[in-house]
This record gives C-alpha cells, sequence and structure tokens, in this order.
C-alpha cells in the first residue's frame, strides 16, 4: 500500500516536471488530474500523520500563510546598473584589474521583472521560502510559494547528480504578461484595485495572507543562483545552473556563455528588438563572472557583487491618442484631470488613463483631446504622457476647458494663488467621499481588503455610509444586496472590516483623508502625541513646534479636528482599538549608523515594504523622516513612481538613493 501510494507520488511529481518546469507535458490534463484525484482519495484513507510535506496534494496549506522575519544566510544583495555600451565595457575593465588580465568568460542572462525569493531545501524536501525583504531578512513566504507548480516540493536526486542534504538557490517569481489582464478583470469584478504590472502582481500574490489567493495565480518562477551547498562543488555558474535544472528547477533557457563583453552587446541588443515576444516581463539583462573562483576574488561591496552587473532595456513607450479628458475629484477635493486614452498594452498592461496632472500641465504642453502622444512607462507604477507628437494633428483636436463647476456634485470650484490645484470645497461632495473610502480601506491606511473602488462607490450609492465610521455598523443584509455582492464576499468583507479596528493611530491618521498628511507626517505626529485623542485636542501653535511640521500641515491637522469631532467620536464608538491603547515607547535607536543625524524624505513605492516600515527603519537607527525635500534634506529615498519630490531633489542638488540602495543600507546594521 505504502509503495503504491509513494510510486503514484513519484509519478505525479515527474508529471508536473514535465508540466511546469520543462513545458513539455506527455499525458493530457484530464489524465494527470486523474492521477491527483486518485492519490487525494488514497491520502484521504490513510492517517493525517502519513501524509508527508512533500507529496504532491501539500501544496495549498491552511492557515496564515505570511510568517515572520527571517535572517538570509547570506545578503541579498542587489545589482549594479550600467548604462550603455560604454559602462559595460568598464564594468569589464574593473573586473580585468581586479583578476589581473586572467581570461573572463562572461554569463548573460535575462533579467526576470518580478519577486526575488531565496528557497531552502533540507535533504532535497523544500523546507523554507523567503522573500528579499531589506536584504538581511526575508519575510516567510513559505506557505505561498508552495503553491507554485513551478517550484519543487522534493528535488530530483539522481546517482549522476545526488540532492546535496543542503541547498538553498535564488531566484525570480513572476506572472506571465498576458495573464495579468485576466486577473485584472477579475479583481476589479470583485471591486480590487487592479494591479499596475504584472511585478506588482507577482508580489502582491506572494505577499498575501491567504494561500488560497496564491494558488489560484498564474505564478511561475525561474532559479537565476545557487546561493548556498552543502557537500557539493561547482566551479562555474554554468555548471551550477545544471546541476540545479537536474535537479529538477526550472531555469531561464536564453542564458548564454559568452568570451567577451562585445557578444554579451550583442545579446543585449537581440533581447532590446525581441523583448515583446516574451511572455514575461524582461527589464534587462545581467552580466556574471562564470568562474566561481573568480567571483570569489572580486567579491562584493555592501550593496552589491563586483561580479555581476545588470543592463537595462530603455523605458517602454508607445504611441496612443486621447479620446477624452475627465476630471476626477480626489479625496481632498482636488480636481485632476485624466486623459481618457485609446487602450494600449505598455509593459504588460493594457493602459487606458494617464494622468494630466493639472490644469497648467495642460496649458503648459498643449495637450489636446484628439492629440496623439507618447506614453512612457519607466519601470514606473504610472505611465506618463512623454511627447505630444503636433505635427500628426489634423487640426480637428479641441483644447480642454477646464470646469468652473465640480464634475460631481455642480458646486463651483475654488481656485487659488497659492497652489496649481483647482477644488471642490463641498465637503458633502459624493465623488470625495468614494475617495476618502477607498483611501481609508488602501494598503498604507486601515488596509480593508475586499473594499475596492467598485464596492464603496456602490455603499455610497446606496447611502449605505455617509462617512468612514458608517463601515463599522454596516449589516450583511444591506452588503449582501449590493451587486456582486454574495455571502462570501459579504462575510470576508465585513470579518476584513473588524479586522482594521487593530489598526494603529498613524494608519488610522493616514487613513482621515487630512490634507498634507501622508504617512510621515502621521508617524511624526503620533510619536509627538502618542494618541488621536490627545492630536485632536492640540492647536495649530502645539502641532507647529513639532520639527519638521511646518505651519500649513499644523493649520490643515488643527482645522480638521475641529471641523471633524462627531467623525472621531464616532470612530471611538465603534470600538477601534488605537482609542484605548497607548503607543508602545519609541524603541531603542541605534548608533553610529548610515542614518545617524540625517534627514531623510522617502517618496515613490518601495516594492518590499511600506513607507511608514521605512521611516520606523530609518528612526531605529537615528535618522530623521520629513515630508518635503527642503536645503536641510540629506537623502531622498525615491521609490517607483517618485514624482515631484524627486523633482526638487534633482533641483536642489539632494542625494538620492534607490529603493535598492537604501535596503542596502539597512542592512548594514
Ligand atoms: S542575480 C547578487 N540574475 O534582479 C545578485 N538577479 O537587483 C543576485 N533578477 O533582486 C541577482 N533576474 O531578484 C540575478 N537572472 C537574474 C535575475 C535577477 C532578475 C532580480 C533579482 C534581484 C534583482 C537585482
Amino acid at each position: 500500500m505504502n509503495t503504491d501510494i509513494n510510486k503514484l507520488r513519484e509519478l505525479i511529481r515527474y508529471h508536473e516536471r514535465k508540466y511546469y518546469i520543462d513545458d513539455q507535458p506527455d499525458i493530457t490534463d484530464a489524465a494527470f488530474d486523474a492521477l491527483m484525484r486518485q492519490l487525494e482519495e488514497l491520502e484521504k484513507a490513510s492517517p493525517e500523520e502519513d501524509i508527508p510535506s512533500d507529496s504532491p496534494t501539500q501544496r495549498v496549506g491552511g492557515g496564515v500563510a505570511l510568517g515572520s522575519r527571517i535572517p538570509h544566510r547570506s545578503p541579498m544583495l542587489s545589482l549594479d546598473n550600467t548604462f550603455g555600451k560604454d559602462e559595460l565595457l568598464d564594468f569589464g575593465k574593473r573586473v580585468q584589474r581586479i583578476l589581473e588580465d586572467a581570461p573572463v568568460e562572461y554569463v548573460a542572462e535575462l533579467k526576470i521583472d518580478g519577486l526575488g525569493v531565496s528557497l531552502l531545501y533540507e535533504n532535497g524536501i523544500l523546507v523554507r521560502g523567503l522573500t528579499r525583504g531589506d536584504g538581511e531578512f526575508g519575510e516567510d513566504v513559505s506557505g505561498n510559494l508552495r503553491t507554485i507548480r513551478a517550484i519543487p516540493l522534493r528535488l530530483t536526486s539522481t546517482e549522476d547528480n545526488p540532492v546535496p542534504p543542503v541547498l538553498e538557490v535564488r531566484g525570480e517569481v513572476f506572472i506571465p504578461k498576458h495573464l495579468l489582464d485576466d486577473i485584472n478583470v477579475q479583481r476589479e469584478a470583485e471591486g480590487e484595485t487592479p494591479f499596475a504590472n504584472p511585478r506588482n502582481a507577482a508580489a502582491g500574490s506572494v505577499r498575501t495572507q491567504d494561500s488560497n489567493v496564491t494558488a489560484k495565480r498564474p505564478l511561475d518562477i525561474f532559479i537565476y543562483s545557487l546561493n548556498y551547498v552543502e557537500g557539493l562543488e561547482v566551479t562555474t555558474h554554468t555548471e551550477a545552473l545544471e546541476k540545479l535544472k537536474g535537479f529538477g528547477f526550472k531555469c531561464n533557457p536564453y542564458t548564454e556563455l559568452h568570451n567577451s563583453l562585445e557578444d554579451v552587446f550583442i545579446f543585449y541588443n537581440q533581447w532590446v528588438e525581441k523583448r515583446e515576444e516574451i511572455p514575461y516581463e524582461v527589464d534587462g539583462i545581467v552580466v556574471k563572472v562564470n568562474d566561481i573562483s573568480q567571483q570569489r576574488e572580486l567579491g562584493s561591496t555592501a550593496k552589491s557583487p563586483r561580479w555581476a552587473t545588470s543592463y537595462k532595456f530603455p523605458a517602454h513607450q508607445t504611441i496612443t491618442t486621447i479620446e477624452k479628458i475627465e476630471v476626477q475629484v480626489g479625496r481632498t477635493g482636488v480636481l485632476t484631470p485624466v486623459a481618457i486614452l485609446e487602450p494600449v498594452k505598455l509593459a504588460g498592461a493594457t493602459i487606458t488613463h494617464a494622468t494630466l496632472h493639472n490644469e497648467q500641465e495642460i496649458l503648459n504642453k498643449d495637450i489636446r483631446i484628439g492629440d496623439t502622444i507618447v506614453l512612457e512607462r519607466a519601470g514606473d507604477v504610472i505611465p506618463k504622457i512623454n511627447d505630444v507628437l503636433k505635427e500628426k494633428r489634423k487640426g480637428d483636436e479641441v483644447a480642454f476647458q477646464f470646469p468652473d463647476l465640480c464634475p460631481t456634485c455642480g458646486t463651483p470650484v475654488q481656485r487659488s494663488d497659492a497652489e496649481v490645484a483647482v477644488r471642490c470645497v463641498n465637503a458633502g461632495c459624493s465623488a470625495q467621499l468614494k475617495r476618502r473610502i477607498a483611501h481609508y480601506a488602501s494598503r498604507n491606511a486601515l488596509e480593508i481588503e475586499g473594499l475596492g473602488p467598485a464596492t464603496v462607490n456602490q455603499l455610497v450609492d446606496n447611502n449605505l455610509v455617509q462617512d468612514v465610521a458608517d463601515l463599522y455598523t454596516l449589516k450583511a443584509e444591506e452588503v449582501g444586496k449590493l451587486e456582486r455582492m454574495g455571502p462570501g464576499l459579504t462575510h470576508n468583507l465585513l470579518h476584513q472590516i473588524e479586522r482594521s479596528k487593530q489598526a494603529s493611530a498613524a494608519r488610522l491618521l493616514v487613513g482621515l483623508s487630512i490634507f498634507h498628511v501622508g504617512e510621515t507626517v502621521a508617524e511624526v505626529l503620533i510619536d509627538h502625541f502618542l494618541s488621536i485623542d490627545a492630536l485632536s485636542q492640540a492647536n495649530t501653535e502645539a502641532i507647529e513646534a513639532i520639527p519638521g511640521i511646518g505651519p500649513q500641515i499644523a493649520e490643515s491637522v488643527a482645522t480638521f479636528f475641529e471641523q471633524n469631532r462627531p467623525l472621531i467620536e464616532k470612530l471611538k464608538a465603534a470600538g477601534l482599538k488605537c482609542f484605548t491603547e497607548e503607543v508602545a515607547k519609541a524603541p531603542q535607536v541605534l548608533e553610529d549608523t548610515f542614518f545617524s543625524g540625517k534627514t531623510f524624505v522617502v517618496t515613490g513605492s518601495l516594492t518590499d515594504m511600506t513607507r511608514t516600515e521605512a521611516s520606523t527603519q530609518i528612526k531605529a537607527r537615528g535618522g530623521k523622516v520629513t515630508s518635503s525635500v527642503t536645503g536641510k534634506t540629506d537623502y531622498l529615498i525615491a521609490g517607483e513612481g517618485a514624482g515631484s519630490k524627486y523633482d526638487k531633489a534633482v533641483e536642489l542638488g539632494v542625494e538620492i538613493l534607490t529603493a535598492e540602495a537604501f535596503f542596502e543600507h539597512l542592512g548594514e546594521n
């Protein structure tokens, strides 16, 4: 009996490998499903403790999938970037100099734009999977990674290629780009915000709380390095990749060995031409010295190895036209013009909108309805209009008339000399309310999963909520009547709303949509006042006295609390935990770090970390975090989609750190 069941497991593993790793199935899907069912039946009849964790049925586990922060065996470094052929050749010269002109072979690989992970195998069994995290510590996502069929739960061991007792590999988890649209259609149907690009989709799917969600996503992986091994000698990177393939790992097939960087450059150019044909998002190439003893000789800096570099592809660009211009009302009443585009594919996502920022931007660039434009996306989350092709104008393009009335509630808009923004000042405007609630539920605020824009719109349109506190008195009967809200989604939404009561005071403060109060300012305010209650009693002077808080912010916060006492009372009555629990005292601050005594501004998305987490980490290392870039700022940490703060930093000559460089510095302490 036992041998039968084990043979069946072996057979299924073989077919999994043929299907998910080699892409050469030799049985039909139906036949494969039948084998799986047979195994499930046999396992049902056997005691639970007899089912091994590496059985093909054990991919989706129950319980919480996300776990603790775990130190990496060796830091997960990032790669230096080379821009242009000259810099690639400079990389080669550095390598040659250190290696005293010994012959060097280079491996050229595709740089997959996904989520870096580390997988640990003991005696051939997958025991742990971590995200990159800050490079030093990763997040335990074992439960989620187990659901990815291209990740073997048990390695193939043969006489010629026996699996070593301990093995740690690293690779990139990704989602095929043509499947992003399908996922987004479904997300939108469930009221969730669509993923901006395949990388975010991969990262979001691996870092979710529920491994059932991960299991449903078409995640895949390419293993790109053997990071640690006991009981196995390899002398080159290509040899390591061959061994890994033998163990059943999926490695990228377009990997080439070259004797010169001139040839690597040809590889690069070929893929610049062909990148759109690759079914997954590739943002450049990676060049690695092949010989492992040479790699050791070259060593690493704190940030990146000296034996490897990346060479990024140019930003994705495409041409499309502006079909119309709409004006959206934001959560603080700001009216933002948005270009509605003829839909185009760009870097794996279908793009239908591009922000035009404000009225002035439209005038400065002379953007008209009907214009042909160049749309660009440089790894950024938000695509931008790079150029207006005026030579393509036919004469029927229409200049845009910025409205004088709010497009939602019809209240006359307010223009002021102090700012370019045009505002709707009607606090009861339903567009603002919808945005405020969606923001309240967003990832950096109260993080209420399942409360995306589609659901929010329905809640407001059906008069079920008039402010964010009304979320806490929603009843299942009411929610269940909304479109697409079956009993499952209703239950889940109410559960998530209930869960949000545990949020910190800083998150609640972010969620309240106070002008000028983002994550950083919220942290600073709560660090000082320790509770929303104390902050809500403070006057402008008291708030302005806090270092890093300017008069505009102070005024805005004090006015908000003056005008919204009933809302705060309602939230308190709803039982939000942060009203009753003291904020923990600040943790001990490390001394003599890269961050000590320096002032930082964090902007854009850091992918692996929220901005709140980033500022906590900076403060724990003795740094100061402020919200706007000034002459006093030492560094701007610029994540994806960094905008005006980035421009300001360039203008003021403030040093800019990429998210990766920031993570490296965090890793130093
Ligand atoms: S090697 C020490 N090879 O790119 C360098 N990385 O900044 C180890 N990536 O986070 C990385 N494709 O997750 C390597 N073929 C490839 C890669 C690759 C994608 C990611 C990796 C890392 C980032 C480098």
